[in-house]
């Protein structure tokens, strides 16, 4: 047997998985969200995360061994998110992870958390062969990237301000809506009428793949702040409408960005992952127009869109299969440039 434990402390959510490589099979995925913690913040506060992460991550590395009968002299390597993200949740997992690495004699890797999402595709029974482009769409990241094998990244264009994920969430606190936003946006967001707003499509008319979405978010601001009325109903209606107006700018201008790359790549494969690829009506609006025009589209299952430690196990299994693994002292990596990352083979 070859298992890898992963764990996943990036920001606010405690993950842990166990990854049978040569079954290709997942024994155990455990999130543990901090979602109630940070609520009454509006958002995350990164000393609670930390603090969070110390106390869920060994009880959820129990859980996962004991619901899957498997002992630590069964496992093959340790894996971990090494950035990036918030330093000190990256440090709990780091330490944990190679403190079990070192008390178990087993080998132990830091991934890169992008790579991790780009590979959650991976655990998928339909995966794409290399090369493909990708729209990599999260909270704090929003890149499209072409993806020439592992560890072999080139950014073809990347969000100028704020990251999609982000101006969901940010548009979603300006209408009222609890931290985290996206998700409850973009639920409000499939009752409203598409055609009541027309919202900006920024930098549709730039000849390159970069996105800018602090404007749209902006522009909702001020649409819900001029259009409120003394009726309760009508504001209702028009959170909704305005969310839908949102969603329906920010899913046009990653579809047209993503044609655009894929226009420059002449691929044929396009991979969409990170939080915001659990959007339904990206994932509707991507599928229809790419199947068209004669793309296949790969898509993570939901659970493996948003942070989890079984893509964090893939990215891990692919290169510890190559037989890459940590060397030297603690290193975690706030800032990380993706094009950075090597392929395995070549350290
Ligand atoms: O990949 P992820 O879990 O964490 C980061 O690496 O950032 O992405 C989280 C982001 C958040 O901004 C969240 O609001 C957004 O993904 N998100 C969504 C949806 N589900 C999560 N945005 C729009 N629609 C969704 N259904
Ligand atoms: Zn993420």
């Amino acid at each position: 047997m070859s298992i890898i434990l992963a764990i996943e402390s990036s920001c606010d959510e405690t993950a842990c998985a166990l990854y049978d490589t040569q079954r290709d099979k997942l024994l155990a995925n455990h999130i543990y969200s901090q979602i109630a913690l940070h609520a009454p913040y509006g958002g995350v506060v990164p000393e609670l995360a930390s603090r969070d992460h110390i106390r869920k991550l060994i009880p959820l590395i129990d859980q996962a061994l004991s619901t899957s009968g498997l002992r630590p002299d069964q496992l093959s390597g340790v894996a971990y998110t090494r950035g990036p993200g918030l330093i000190g949740a990256l440090m709990v997992g780091a330490t944990v992870a190679r403190s079990l690495a070192f008390a178990w004699s087993l080998p132990s890797l830091g991934v890169h958390h992008l790579e991790a999402h780009l590979m959650a595709v991976m655990l998928e029974d339909s995966k794409p062969d290399w090369p493909f482009t990708a729209l990599l769409v999260s909270g704090g990241h929003t890149l499209l990237v072409r993806v020439l094998g592992l560890g072999r990244y080139v950014v073809l264009g990347q969000t100028v301000d704020d990251a999609v994920g982000e101006a969901f969430d940010k548009t979603a606190k300006c209408l009222g809506l609890s931290y985290p936003g996206g998700p409850a946006l973009s639920a409000l967001a499939e009752t409203g009428d598409p055609s009541r707003f027309a919202f900006p499509r920024p930098m549709l008319n730039q000849k390159n793949c970069d996105f800018s979405f602090s404007g749209l978010k902006t522009h909702t601001a001020s649409c819900w702040k001029k259009n409120q009325t003394d009726d309760d109903r009508e504001n209702e209606m028009l959170k909704r409408d305005i969310a839908t107006a949102f969603e329906c700018a920010a899913v046009d201008v990653l579809l047209k960005k993503t044609a655009r790359a894929l226009e420059q790549t002449g691929d044929t494969r396009l991979v969409v992952a990170g939080g915001v690829s659990a959007n339904k009506r990206l994932r509707l609006a991507f599928k229809t127009y790419f199947s068209e025009a004669g793309c296949d589209v790969y898509y993570p299952r939901y659970a493996f869109c948003t942070d989890n430690a079984a893509m964090v196990a893939m990215a891990a299994a692919m290169r510890m299969s190559e037989g890459e693994c940590d060397e030297g002292g603690l290193q975690v990596k706030s800032r990380w440039s993706l094009e950075s990352l090597r392929p395995p083979e070549e350290g």
